[in-house]
Order: structure tokens, then C-alpha cells, then sequence
């Protein structure tokens, strides 16, 4: 079964059709810019041009960067505060004329990963952090998804924990691979005496470097990377568009 994920983030809006039984992109993967104010309506319409482009009149499936309930978005650490309190499945179904699922961008991240990726068959539970302009984290939990778990926003360090152990914490303060990792690791430390979880599955930008911070990572659980790199979101998006058909033929 096809649908079109797409992965809204704080620089870009990226889109593909998905084939969500093998977890593969059937098309060519699009970006736009996010638009700047990223308000609602910019927005929607942005999403409404990548459906445009694939002429696509099926489901859609999308990671936002919030805590999304119930179709409507309760946070907005990254992007424009007007996004609170707004039914953003609602908004963008009126967009593109199609039935539209909206979830966390590191949750369907997360899906993606525990189906196709680094978190494939794992027992137990695993905890997927995308380290980005914020933290965003996935629980999975034998292969099911727990959503909107926001590890980002633990309070750490007196303040709040993206805000120091970010990637954009890393170029905000000019810090070294180095002088991050140690603060990444720290943080890490922290959400394993929280949580025990089985895995650690590292992914967003910070998670294809790697190899510059790895030697100060010490953590007594398994840290991995992600497999699906910058496609995870954009699976997962589209995965969880996969209720939308269980609902549409109840209705
Ligand atoms: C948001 C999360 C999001 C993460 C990554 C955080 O600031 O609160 O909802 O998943 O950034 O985009």
C-alpha cells in the first residue's frame, strides 16, 4: 500500500510516497524550505504544494515537530507559538483534499526504525532520540509505539534538556564534537537512569557524525545509530496514516 509521508521540520518540509509494507520510497524524495514564520498557514500550504507535485489523492501521513493529540498540535518548542491549540489534521485535509494523519516527527521516526531500522526485532524497550535544533525521542516498546514521550524536555542541568545537549546547543555555544559529546553523553546518563531501556538509537543530524563524538559516549546500555538516516521521518509518516483506513471503513 502506498501513501505520501512527509516530514515537517524546522528548515525543511520533505515528501515521498512510501510503500509502508516493505518500507521503501517508491518515488523521488522532494524538500521545501519551511516557510518563515512558519505560521499554520504558510505552512498548509507548503504541504498542500508537495501533494501537488506527486498529483496524489491518497492518504497522507506527516511528522510534526509537537506534541500531537487527537489531531490537534499541544506544543511548539521549535516553531511558531501560533501553532498551539490548532487541529492541524483538520487544516491540512482542508489543504490537500485528502484524509491526513498527523503525529510527533520523532515518533514516526521511531516507527520507522523499529520496523525497517535500527530497532528491527529488538525485545524490550528502545528508545529512538533524533538530535536535532531540539531533542526529540520515540519509547518503543516490544516493536509497539508508546507516542509523545518528549525526552527533550526533561529538566536537566537547571534548565531544560535540548536546550543543552542539542545540536543546535553544539553551534549556538561553538562547542567541539568533542565539548558537546561529553554534554550529549551526560544527558544520555540521564535518560538511562530514568528509563533502563534495552537500546539507544541515536538519529537526526548529530546521529550521521557519529563518528566525531563516539569516544565520549559511555553509557551501560547498547547505543546504535539509525539505519533509515534522513528517510526514517518520512516512513513513519506515512506508516501512520495506516489507521486512517481502518477508521475510514467504519465510518
Ligand atoms: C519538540 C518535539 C520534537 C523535537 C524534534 C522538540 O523541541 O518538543 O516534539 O519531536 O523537538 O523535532
Amino acid at each position: 500500500m502506498e501513501i505520501l509521508g512527509i516530514d515537517i521540520g524546522g528548515s525543511g518540509i520533505k515528501g515521498a510516497i512510501v510503500n509502508i509494507t516493505t518500507g521503501q520510497l517508491t518515488s523521488e524524495r522532494i524538500r521545501y524550505a519551511t516557510p518563515d514564520p512558519s505560521t499554520p498557514k504558510a505552512v498548509a500550504k507548503t504541504v498542500a504544494k508537495l501533494a501537488e507535485h506527486f498529483h496524489w489523492k491518497g492518504l497522507i501521513g506527516c511528522g510534526f515537530p509537537s506534541v500531537i493529540q487527537k489531531g490537534k498540535v499541544l506544543t511548539a518548542a521549535n516553531i511558531d507559538k501560533k501553532w498551539v491549540d490548532i487541529r492541524v489534521e483538520a487544516l491540512f485535509e482542508e489543504a490537500t483534499d485528502c484524509l491526513v494523519k498527523v503525529v510527533n516527527d520523532a515518533d514516526a521516526a521511531g516507527l520507522a526504525e523499529a520496523t525497517f531500522g535500527a530497532g528491527r526485532g529488538i525485545e524490550g524497550l528502545a528508545i529512538l532520540l533524533t538530535v536535532g535544533t531540539g531533542i526529540g525521542s520515540a519509547f518503543i516498546q516490544d516493536g509497539q509505539l508508546v507516542p509523545n514521550s518528549e525526552l527533550g524536555h526533561l529538566r536537566f542541568k537547571g534548565g531544560i534538556a535540548e536546550h543543552y545537549a542539542s545540536d543546535a546547543a553544539r553551534k549556538k555555544y561553538e562547542l567541539s564534537w568533542h565539548v558537546w559529546g561529553k554534554r550529549f553523553n551526560e544527558y544520555l546518563n540521564y535518560v538511562n537512569s530514568l528509563f533502563y531501556p534495552d537500546v539507544i538509537i541515536l538519529g537526526g543530524g548529530a546521529s550521521k557524525k557519529y563518528d566525531k563524538f563516539e569516544d565520549v559516549i559511555d553509557v551501560p546500555t547498547t547505543v546504535t545509530t539509525a539505519k533509515l538516516l534522513n528517510q526514517a521521518g518520512i516512513i513513519g509518516a506515512a506508516m501512520s496514516a495506516k489507521s486512517l483506513v481502518k477508521n475510514h471503513l467504519h465510518n
